[in-house]
C-alpha cells in the first residue's frame, strides 16, 4: 500500500513537473538538424550554414569547461539545439548513477535544449561502462523499472525527456511485451514523448525479420517529438541471412528514406536528425545529406500533424 501511495506520489509530482517545462514540437523547429561534430565548429561558425537545428550528445559535454563548451555555447546562441544521452543506462537493472544524472540535468539547465532524449537500452553492467547500446528484454519487470527510472530522470531534469526506439540483432526468449506496445506503455505510465528513429526500424525488422511497415503502423505517431536518420552497414549472420549494423557511418539508405516518407504520412512533419558519428565526413557532404533528408520532410508540410497527446 504504502509502495501505491509512493508511487502516485512520483507521478503526481512528475506531472507538475512536466506541466511545468515540457517540450513542444516547436521547441525546436520542425525542419531537418545535424548532429554536431568537432570536426565542423569552425565550419559552421564561419559560415552560418541553413541547418535547422543541432544535436549533441551529452557525454561528450560532461566535464566543466574547455574548448568544447566555449564552441557549442557559440553555437547554441545561434541555433536551436537538442540534447541526446547515451549512457544513462535507462534499461539497465540496477539504479540509474546519479552522478551522471546530475551531470545531464546541469546540462539541460545550461543549454535549454529544445529537446531531450535518451535510449531505451542499457550500456552498463557493474561498474563497466559499454560503449554498444545494449537491447533489453520486454516484459512486466523491464517495463516497470524503465517507468521508474523515467520517472526519476523527468523529476531531476523538471522536463519530459524522448525515448528512443533501440537497434536490436536479437530477441530475447524473455520478452512477453511487442517493442511498441512497450514504448507505448512507457509512454503512457510517465508521460515521457518518443524519439523514433528510423534507421533502427529498418535495422531491427530486417534482423528480426518483423515487418517494418506494419511496426510504423503501429507506432503512437502522436507521442513522437523526433526522429533520427542514419546510415546502417550490411553484414550477414553465420547463416547466411543479411544482418544490419547500426553504424551511423554513412547517408541514409534508400529503403529508410521510404520508410522515413511513409512515417511523415502518418505522422505529418516532424523534427529530423541526421546522424553520422563514424567515419564522420567533411561538413558539406554532410549538409548535402541533410538537404536530402530535408527534401522528403518539405514534401509532408501539408501534412496534418498528430499531436493530441504531446501536450503533456
Ligand atoms: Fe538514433
Amino acid at each position: 500500500m504504502a509502495a501505491l501511495s509512493d508511487r502516485l506520489e512520483k507521478q503526481a509530482n512528475a506531472a507538475m513537473a512536466l506541466s511545468q517545462r515540457s517540450f513542444s514540437r516547436d521547441s525546436v523547429p520542425t525542419r531537418v538538424g545535424v548532429g554536431l561534430k568537432p570536426e565542423h565548429f569552425d565550419a559552421i561558425l564561419e559560415t552560418r550554414p541553413d541547418i535547422g537545428w543541432f544535436e549533441v550528445h551529452a557525454e561528450n559535454y560532461m566535464g566543466a569547461g574547455g574548448p568544447p563548451h566555449r564552441f557549442l555555447t557559440a553555437i547554441r546562441e545561434r541555433y536551436p539545439l537538442s540534447l541526446h544521452g547515451v549512457g544513462l543506462s535507462i534499461g539497465a537493472a540496477r539504479d540509474l548513477d546519479g552522478d551522471h544524472l546530475a551531470r545531464l540535468n546541469a546540462l539541460n539547465a545550461r543549454y535549454e535544449p529544445g529537446l531531450f532524449s535518451e535510449h531505451l537500452a542499457w550500456s552498463t553492467h557493474d561498474s563497466v561502462f559499454l560503449s554498444d547500446l545494449l537491447p533489453i528484454p520486454y516484459d512486466d519487470e523491464s517495463l516497470a523499472r524503465v517507468a521508474d527510472h523515467i520517472d526519476q530522470v523527468q523529476e531531476t531534469v523538471g522536463r519530459q525527456m524522448l525515448l528512443e526506439n533501440p537497434s536490436t540483432y536479437v530477441a530475447f526468449k524473455e520478452s512477453s511485451i511487442g517493442e511498441v506496445d512497450f514504448l507505448a506503455e512507457v509512454a503512457r505510465r510517465t508521460g515521457c514523448g518518443l524519439l523514433l528513429d528510423v534507421n533502427n526500424v529498418h535495422v531491427s525488422c530486417t534482423n528480426q525479420q518483423w515487418d517494418a511497415i506494419d511496426y510504423l503502423n503501429r507506432f503512437p505517431m502522436d507521442l513522437v517529438g523526433e526522429i533520427h536518420m542514419a546510415g546502417y552497414a550490411p553484414s550477414q549472420d553465420d547463416h547466411g541471412n543479411p544482418l544490419l549494423i547500426d553504424a551511423h557511418d554513412r547517408p541514409a539508405d534508400p529503403a529508410v528514406v521510404d520508410l522515413y516518407d511513409h512515417t511523415l504520412s502518418l505522422a505529418g512533419p516532424i523534427p529530423t536528425l541526421v546522424e553520422w558519428d563514424n567515419d564522420v565526413p567533411d561538413w558539406p557532404t554532410l549538409f548535402t545529406e541533410a538537404k536530402r533528408v530535408e527534401t522528403v520532410l518539405s514534401g509532408h508540410t501539408k501534412t496534418e500533424r498528430v499531436d493530441a497527446a504531446l501536450a503533456v
